[in-house]
């Protein structure tokens, strides 16, 4: 199948704009393709950015038969664009559809995609530090059926757009609240795949937590309210001693975050030994106390590596590294980021030039 490509005249192209916060702008065209059972997917194409028009009955709409991804493109030293780990991201994407019991996307057509789209809106990859290109590739469900069962027809689609730091204090420790009350995803259930519903079961206890003065949820398992799973938009590690990077294992109700796998890889050939573990919040909070975790941080493809300052547990806050951004989180940050926009060289082949 081939891409048609109905671009903006050129005279009505934008650019980047000088401000710009995550997810608020847009660049001027997307992807979109159709499938439908029995037809497959058919009518690719990369069309000006535009509002899309579905049927109020569409499955999504009611059941939230949908899932998306997070990837970014970085403005490279000589111009050119990276694109950091874009199959690893499909895949998942296509791991998340086959839980959703929505159709797989062929991956080399998906990176043809990609590579088309940002060629055309190239001019919106900023060039400032630590801006980027965010890309949010996505799957809804658009038959038109009030009936509970699923869909039979889908649409593809790619938007993206210029982002800046994720949370507003840029690269600057978090504080977190672990959850008391409220569970996020549950064994057997969709915490691992990634879908819109995950977010929304987080936004209320979100809420609450914003009103307390905390910037994010760090979520524990559903089961016994004892083991740390996720933090609301990344995935969490603490280090120990500064030297041992300690994150929760991927239990099945965890979002397999890219950026965690890619610390994973990473910091070992920075000097340090990574372990992924089930880890008790009560043994957590000792370790806290008594010194042994000297820096905690998030990661996630928006959040990048978020230094996290504190985390209240049934109402006390325990501070790590003086509320202080570590040098172990700085040192993972500069390298990681070095290797996404091409300063620092890339041994693992993570890096596709667009
Ligand atoms: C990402 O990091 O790409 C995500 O999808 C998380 C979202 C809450 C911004």
């Amino acid at each position: 199948m081939s891409i048609e490509i109905k671009p903006l005249d050129v005279a009505k192209r934008g650019a980047c704009p000088a401000e710009f916060s995550f997810g608020a702008t847009f660049s001027d065209h997307m992807f979109t393709q159709e499938y439908q059972v029995g037809k497959g997917w058919h009518q690719a194409e990369i069309t000006p950015y535009h509002a899309l028009s579905l049927d109020p009955s569409a499955a999504v709409l009611h059941y939230s038969q949908e899932i998306f991804e997070g990837l970014k493109a970085y403005r490279n030293p000589n111009g050119n664009i990276n694109l950091f780990r874009p199959l690893q991201n499909c895949r998942r994407f296509n791991r998340s559809a086959e839980r959703m019991v929505m159709p797989q996307v062929d991956e080399n057509f998906h990176l043809e995609a990609l590579k088309e789209l940002i060629k055309l809106d190239h001019a919106f990859v900023p060039d400032k530090p630590g801006a980027s290109l965010y890309i949010r590739p996505t799957m809804i469900a658009t038959s038109p059926k009030l009936g509970l069962g699923a869909s039979s027809s889908y649409m593809h689609f790619i938007i993206t757009g210029p982002a800046g730091a994720y949370f507003q204090g840029g690269f600057n420790p978090i504080s977190v609240f672990i959850a008391d009350k409220y569970r996020r995803a549950v064994v057997g259930g969709v915490g691992e795949a990634k879908t819109g519903g995950n977010y929304a079961a987080s936004l209320y206890a979100s809420e609450e937590v914003a009103k307390k003065g905390y910037s994010q949820v760090l979520w524990l398992d559903a089961i016994e309210g004892r083991y740390i799973e996720e933090v609301g938009a990344m995935n969490i590690c603490f280090v120990y001693e500064g030297k041992t990077i300690v994150t929760p294992s991927l239990s099945g109700s965890i979002l397999p975050g890219i950026t965690r796998d890619s610390i994973l890889k990473l910091a070992p050939t920075l000097g340090y030994e990574v372990s992924e573990q089930r880890l008790d919040v009560n043994q957590i909070v000792a370790d806290i106390k008594s010194g042994k975790i000297t820096e905690c941080f998030g990661c996630g493809t928006a959040a990048v590596i978020s230094p996290v300052g504190s985390l209240c547990f049934m109402g006390e806050d325990f501070v790590v590294n003086n509320n202080q951004t570590g040098p172990v989180s700085k040192h993972l940050y500069d390298q990681l980021t070095g290797i996404q926009y091409g300063t620092v060289a890339d041994p693992f082949d993570w890096i596709i030039e667009v």
